[in-house]
C-alpha cells in the first residue's frame, strides 16, 4: 500500500502568531465590515460553542453524533485496518472518540491544532481511553500543509477526519483550497471523512443559529468583549444585536453583528464609526446539497466514494479519495 504522505519530519515551523489587531483594524476599515470568525474562539468563545452544540435547535452536533453511532460498522468497512487519522482541529472529543472505537486497529492518532494547550488537552484524554494508540500530536495551522509524522507501526493508510461542518465556515474557494491540501496529505490511498451540514428548510436553519436561550447571540457578541478585552477596544455589547439570517441563493447561515445605532467605538486607539444598522459580518455558515459538496470535491481532486446521512437527511458524513487518474 502507498503511504508516501507519511514521513518522519515534523512540521517545519511553528504556526504564525495571529495578528488580532492587525486584522480587525483592516477588516473593521472594510466596506461591508468584517471580521475573520477564527475571533469568536477565545476561551469564553469556545465555551458558548461547546453550550451552543447542547440547544435543542442546535442540530448539527447530535445528528452527526448519532450517524457516526449508527454507521460505525459501514465507516469501519470503507476505512480498512490500520488508518494513520489526522484530525484538523484539536479533536472534537465523543466524536474522535466514536471513529476511533468504530475502526479496526488504527495505528495513530495526529490532530493537527495551532494552539498549543487546545493540542494538550485533547491528547491527553484520548491517550488514557486509547493507550494501543499512538498520539502524535502536530502544532500548526492545518491551512498550511505540514508533512505528517510516521508512526511505529506502519499506516495502510491516512484517513483524514474533518467533522462538525467546520467546511461550511470558509466560502467556496477557501473550502477547496482546503479539500486540496488534503488531497495532497492523504496520498494516493488516502481518504477524508468530512462532516457536512445538508440544506434544508431554512426556518431550521435559521432556528439552529437564533436559540431561544440566546447562546448563538452571546457567542456572537463575545468577540465585542474580546476587543474590550484584547484591543483597548470599547463596545458597548448592549448598543450591537446578532443577526444570523439564511441567505438561500447563497445556501449559508450569514451572521452580522449589528449596531443599533449611529455611534463611533474607539479599537486599538482608532476611531470605527457605524451607521445605524450596519453590520460586521463575521461567519458564514454553508449548508450544501450532496451535488455541491461532489463539485468542490471534484474541483480538488477528490471524489465522494461513500455518503452516510440520518433519517431525515440533516446532516452527511462524506467519504472523499482521490480521483482516479
Ligand atoms: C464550528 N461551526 C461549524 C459552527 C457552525 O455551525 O457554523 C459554528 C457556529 N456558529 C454559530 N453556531 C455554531
Amino acid at each position: 500500500m502507498n503511504n508516501s504522505a507519511v514521513t518522519a519530519v515534523p512540521a517545519p515551523q511553528e504556526p504564525a502568531v495571529e495578528d488580532f489587531a492587525g486584522d480587525a483594524l483592516a477588516g473593521l476599515s472594510a466596506q461591508p465590515k468584517t471580521l475573520p470568525s477564527k475571533y469568536l474562539y477565545d476561551t469564553r468563545g469556545s465555551e458558548l460553542f461547546e453550550a451552543i452544540c447542547e440547544q435543542p435547535e442546535y442540530y448539527p452536533t447530535r445528528t452527526e453524533l448519532s450517524i457516526l453511532q449508527d454507521e460505525a460498522a459501514s465507516m469501519a468497512e470503507a476505512v480498512g485496518p490500520r488508518a494513520l487519522v489526522v484530525e484538523y482541529g484539536s479533536g472534537s472529543g465523543i466524536k474522535t472518540q466514536r471513529l476511533l472505537d468504530a475502526l479496526p486497529d488504527p495505528v495513530a492518532y495526529v490532530p493537527i491544532e495551532i494552539s498549543h494547550s487546545a493540542l494538550n488537552a485533547s491528547v491527553a484524554e484520548l491517550a488514557t481511553q486509547f493507550p494501543e494508540i499512538e498520539m502524535l500530536p502536530l502544532c500548526a495551522d492545518f491551512l498550511q500543509p505540514v508533512r505528517l509524522p510516521a508512526s511505529e507501526r506502519p499506516a495502510e493508510r491516512v484517513l483524514i477526519f474533518f467533522p462538525g461542518s467546520t467546511l461550511g465556515n470558509f466560502d467556496t474557494d477557501a473550502a477547496v483550497r482546503l479539500l486540496t491540501t488534503m488531497r495532497t496529505e492523504m496520498g494516493d490511498n488516502g481518504a477524508a471523512l468530512i462532516g457536512i451540514d445538508l440544506k434544508k428548510d431554512p426556518a431550521m436553519i435559521e432556528a439552529a443559529y437564533n436559540d431561544a436561550a440566546g447562546v448563538t447571540a452571546d457567542f456572537t457578541l463575545n468577540l465585542l468583549d474580546r476587543m474590550n478585552r484584547e484591543l483597548d477596544a470599547d463596545f458597548d455589547r448592549e448598543r450591537f444585536t446578532h443577526r444570523a439570517r439564511y441567505n438561500a441563493i447563497a445556501g449559508r447561515i450569514e451572521t452580522h453583528i449589528v449596531s443599533d445605532c449611529a455611534q463611533t467605538v474607539r479599537v486599538a486607539g482608532r476611531p470605527i464609526a457605524f451607521t445605524e444598522g450596519e453590520g460586521i459580518l463575521v461567519e458564514y455558515s454553508c449548508k450544501y446539497s450532496q451535488s455541491d459538496f461532489a463539485a468542490m470535491a471534484h474541483r480538488a481532486g477528490l471524489v465522494v466514494t461513500r455518503s452516510w446521512t440520518d433519517a431525515d437527511r440533516r446532516f452527511a458524513l462524506q467519504l472523499v479519495e482521490p480521483l482516479p487518474e
